[in-house]
């Protein structure tokens, strides 16, 4: 069940191919996930990380055929979350007086979830525990992405084990990064950025260049989901500098609902205006109500510029547009221009109450948007293309 990492660094985690949201109903998850842990042997023997509870009892079946519980020196908790903690009461029930290494809100949040007072050993960005020969260096990665969140170095095999950092939602037999599916790969971190670590981006940017002032060598790096990194492993490192630097593709994304397809038209219309204006430009729709929400996220990471349309109803927006600016708000996205667009009937406050939400969110505003009335006709229509003009010549890189 074990698959051999380094020396003596070996993979003991689950691969959950059936998995399709995580955090609740927060995040789509197309291609499943793995839960990664790893076990240690050396003079000393280290568990880091655990899996997530469903999979407890697995977990401790198989990690008993690879060595007798009572025999593990240090169990390393980098976060609490409950798909790395899962497995931890039970682990526990077997070695109660087993040293569990983690930061000061790692204690926290562990007797938050598990109300346990265990042996816990507070570290900081530097302190050592040998292993014999090798060492784990521990080095705090505070809000990467949660209070407790932690890295830690083995030495002398060179292995980053990075927790949620540079991980993706992507279960494969495979478990190594140069045997995957680029594309698939490639296309599951960025969705895992854009979603996760998006706010967190000045964090990312310090924290990376922090380790990198460490000199140490690095040949893997062990992160707590999706494939292990061996081949080049600074790749994914040198992405995440390209992400937390205000990340902007040369697209412009256009987001709306719909009801009786006058918003589509108008999208729809938009965005021939703007693609006959700047050839180069790549022009993507979506209708917010028929696509995921986290795939809808990832495009807005990407994009430099964003439109938002709904029709107005009952005063408002439909519920799908209003949704995806509450998560818009929380990402804190910078460096992206937006605007609005809708149809409407009678009042025709859609616009107006897009454009402030998208104002909040971070947004640059590029003008006060645009609406049509009912179902717009040959002169809307014309309207909607002259707009789309304007606007990709406003935004053109
Ligand atoms: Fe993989 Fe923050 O949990």
């Amino acid at each position: 069940m074990s698959i051999n990492v380094k020396n003596n660094v070996f993979w003991i985690g689950k691969i959950d191919w059936e998995l399709r949201k995580f955090h609740g109903d927060e995040y789509s998850t197309h291609r499943g996930s793995t839960y990664n842990s790893y076990l240690i042997k050396e003079e000393k023997t280290a568990i880091f990380d655990t899996v997530w509870a469903p999979f407890a009892e697995e977990y401790i079946h198989n990690l008993s055929q690879e060595i007798e519980l009572d025999k593990i020196d240090y169990v390393i908790a980098p976060h609490a979350e409950i798909d790395h903690s899962g497995a931890l009461s039970l682990l526990m029930s077997h070695m109660p007086d087993t040293p569990i290494y983690c930061t000061q809100n790692g204690v926290k949040s562990l007797k938050g979830h598990y109300h346990q007072d265990w042996n816990f050993n507070v570290v900081k960005t530097g302190d050592r525990l040998s292993l014999g020969q090798k060492e784990l260096i521990f080095i705090e990665a505070p809000m990467l992405h949660w209070p407790d969140s932690m890295f830690c170095y083995l030495t002398e095999d060179n292995i980053l084990f990075s927790n949620d950092a540079f991980g993706q939602h992507y279960a494969s037999e495979y478990m190594f990064n140069d045997l995957v599916d680029q594309n698939e790969l490639f296309d599951e971190c960025i969705k895992y950025y854009a979603n996760i670590l998006t706010p967190f981006s000045p964090l990312v940017t310090k924290k990376i260049k922090e380790v990198l002032a460490f000199n140490l060598p690095l040949d893997i790096i062990c992160a707590s989901h999706g494939i292990i990194w061996r081949d080049r492993p600074e790749q994914i490192v040198e992405k995440y500098l390209k992400w937390s630097d205000d990340y902007q593709e040369n697209q412009i994304t256009i987001l709306y609902d719909t009801m009786w397809s006058g918003t589509r038209v108008m999208a729809e219309k938009i965005a021939h205006g703007i693609s006959s204006t700047d050839k180069a430009v790549n022009v993507k729709l979506f209708n917010l109500a028929k696509t995921d929400k986290n795939d809808v996220i990832t495009e807005i990471f990407k994009s430099k510029a964003i439109l938002m349309g709904s029709p107005t109803i009952n005063r408002g927006i439909l519920v799908s547009v209003a949704g995806i600016l509450e998560e818009v708000k929380g990402l804190k996205f910078k460096n992206k221009k937006a605007a609005a667009f809708g149809c409407y009937g009678w009042s025709g406050e859609s616009t107006k109450i897009i454009s402030e939400n998208l104002k909040t969110a971070g947004f640059e505003l590029i003008d006060d948007g645009i609406k049509t009335m009912w179902r717009p006709d040959n002169e809307g229509i014309t309207q909607c293309v002259e707009y789309g003009r304007q606007l990709a010549a406003k935004v053109r890189l």
